[in-house]
């Protein structure tokens, strides 16, 4: 062999083992806990009927969740079955049961680890990186302050009822169903946490939560994805999706409804509920006071400015550009 042959070789194994050790480093380096899958191989998978032997409540009520119908499908790949879907290969657990590193427990992990097991198969969903810029995952609300995997029996929510009694008095005119795996209906959910904005449908004049028409989550993007965030990201776009008919574009438009201004609706509007009729912010000329600060009483010494013959056309105009008419 000529030397340069030699140098060549020697390279190569070097670049062999470099990457080989690498991989191998890249598997363990990996964040808890996809260090546990990324170091376990094909027999490092016990199966559910094992962890069934000493969890037998979990193994129990893990039936009634859809996904005991999906992780039990056999042409799946060992690492995507049974309990370990979730909670990582058995034989590491076995090693050391009390060690919470060899076992993804969803109760004492950290919410980026909990999100981590989570979206190994919910990447459709959202991505890791949109999850982790929701204000949610920045104030450590973990995928399991929401949703709940083992419950009791399909339907009924394992502690829902706990919640349920949150409110004082009922919100609801009446009691939604929990979905989607919910700890309890999306509403009850959302106030055990931002009680003032649920309070906020108590008012006369609110958005038809209590009567069951609506949920927090038709204006607020839990998941952001892609689609979800271009709609929900401008206020005016989201409040348009249902309220077409303000949306334009009209010959004369009125700057703050096209958004020009500022956030759109919410500036005279209260998204949630008001004490004020249309959800307005104020009733009287005081809304649009707001900025047309150089019309005083003498401008019309009346309560609103929206009355018959003043400026019905509030949100736009395609024949009048002071906005009397439609
Ligand atoms: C030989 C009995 C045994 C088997 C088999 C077993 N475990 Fe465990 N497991 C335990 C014990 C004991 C603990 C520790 C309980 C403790 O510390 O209170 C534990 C702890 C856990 C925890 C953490 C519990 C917590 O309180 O946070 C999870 C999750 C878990 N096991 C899941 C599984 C899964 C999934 C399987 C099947 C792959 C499995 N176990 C197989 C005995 C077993
Ligand atoms: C889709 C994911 C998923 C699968 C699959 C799953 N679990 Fe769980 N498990 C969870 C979550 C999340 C919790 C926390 C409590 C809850 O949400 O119900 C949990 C809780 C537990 C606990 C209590 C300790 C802890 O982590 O808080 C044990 C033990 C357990 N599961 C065992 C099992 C067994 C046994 C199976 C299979 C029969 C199984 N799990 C399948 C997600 C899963
Ligand atoms: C092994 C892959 C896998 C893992 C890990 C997994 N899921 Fe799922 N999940 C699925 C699949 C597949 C479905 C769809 C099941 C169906 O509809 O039949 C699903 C459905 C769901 C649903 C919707 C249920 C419904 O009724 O619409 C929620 C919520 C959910 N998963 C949350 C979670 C959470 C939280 C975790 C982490 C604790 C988790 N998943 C871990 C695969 C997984
Ligand atoms: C603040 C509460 C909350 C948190 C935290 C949360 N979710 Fe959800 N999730 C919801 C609500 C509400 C729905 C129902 C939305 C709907 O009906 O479309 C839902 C629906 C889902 C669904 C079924 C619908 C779909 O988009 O496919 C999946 C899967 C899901 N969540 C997974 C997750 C995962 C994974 C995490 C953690 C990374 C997580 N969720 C964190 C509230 C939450
Ligand atoms: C476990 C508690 C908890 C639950 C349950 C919860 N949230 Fe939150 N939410 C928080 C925390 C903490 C923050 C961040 C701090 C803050 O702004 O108050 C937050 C922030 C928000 C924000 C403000 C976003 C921003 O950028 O300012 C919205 C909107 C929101 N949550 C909606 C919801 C909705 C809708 C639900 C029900 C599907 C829900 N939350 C359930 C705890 C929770
Ligand atoms: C009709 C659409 C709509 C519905 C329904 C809705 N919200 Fe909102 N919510 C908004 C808008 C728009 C804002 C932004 C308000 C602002 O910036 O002044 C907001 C703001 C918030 C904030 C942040 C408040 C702050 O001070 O930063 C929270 C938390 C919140 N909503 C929770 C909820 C909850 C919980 C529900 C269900 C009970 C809900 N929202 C239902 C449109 C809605
Ligand atoms: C998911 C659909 C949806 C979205 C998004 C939505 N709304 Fe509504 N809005 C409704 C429904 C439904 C009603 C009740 C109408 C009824 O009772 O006939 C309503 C009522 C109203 C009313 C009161 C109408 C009246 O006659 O008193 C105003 C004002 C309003 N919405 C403004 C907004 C604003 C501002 C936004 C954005 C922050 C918004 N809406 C987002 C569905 C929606
Ligand atoms: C400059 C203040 C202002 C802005 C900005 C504004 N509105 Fe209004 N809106 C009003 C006033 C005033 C009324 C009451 C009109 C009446 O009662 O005749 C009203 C009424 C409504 C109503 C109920 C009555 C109807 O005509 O159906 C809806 C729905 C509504 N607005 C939606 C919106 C939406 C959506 C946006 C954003 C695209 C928006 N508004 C922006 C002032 C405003
Ligand atoms: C958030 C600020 C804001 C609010 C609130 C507001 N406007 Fe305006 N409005 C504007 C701006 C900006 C223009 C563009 C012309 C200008 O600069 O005066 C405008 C234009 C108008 C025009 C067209 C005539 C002109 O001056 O060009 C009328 C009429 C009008 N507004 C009426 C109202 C009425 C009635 C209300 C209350 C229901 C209202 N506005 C609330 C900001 C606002």
């Amino acid at each position: 062999m000529r030397r340069w042959q030699m140098s060549t070789v020697v390279l190569m194994l070097v670049w062999a083992l470099a990457v080989g050790v690498g991989k191998e480093q890249n598997k363990k380096n990996q964040p808890f806990p996809l260090n546990l899958f990324a170091q376990a191989t094909a027999e490092s998978y016990i199966g559910e009927k094992e962890c069934a032997q000493c969890h037998k409540t979990q193994a129990q009520t893990f039936n009634a969740s859809p996904h005991a119908l999906y992780v039990r499908n056999p042409k799946l790949s060992v690492d995507k079955r049974g309990c370990e879907a979730c909670h990582g290969p058995g034989e590491i657990h076995l090693e050391d049961v009390k060690d919470l590193t060899k076992v993804v427990s969803f109760s004492k992990s950290k919410p980026k680890e909990i999100s981590l097991a989570c979206l190994r198969c919910h990447a459709d969903t959202m991505r890791l990186s949109q999850w982790h810029r929701t204000s949610h995952a920045q104030a450590d609300v973990a995928c399991t302050s929401c949703h709940q995997i083992h419950r009791e029996e399909k339907g009924k929510a394992g502690n829902g009822e706990k919640l349920t009694k949150f409110f004082a008095s009922p919100l609801f005119v009446t009691a939604p169903e929990p979905k989607a795996l919910l700890k309890t209906d999306e509403v009850t959910l959302c106030g055990q946490c931002h009680q003032r904005e649920v309070n906020e449908f108590r008012l006369n004049f609110r958005h038809p939560i209590p009567e069951g028409r609506m949920v927090c989550g038709d204006c607020h993007d839990v998941h952001p994805s892609k689609a979800s965030q271009k709609r929900m990201r401008v206020v005016k776009d989201m409040c348009v999706t249902c309220h077409a008919e303000k949306s334009g574009p009209f010959v004369f438009e009125h700057d703050p409804v096209a958004g020009w201004t500022g956030e759109g609706c919410i500036e005279c509007h209260r998204p949630h509920g008001s004490h004020n009729p249309r959800l307005l912010k104020a009733f009287s000329r005081g809304l649009c006071n707001q900025c047309h600060t150089d019309k005083g009483n003498t401008h019309y010494p009346g309560q609103s400015c929206w009355n018959v013959g003043c400026h019905v056309a509030v949100h736009g105009s395609n024949t009048d550009v002071w906005l009397r008419k439609p």
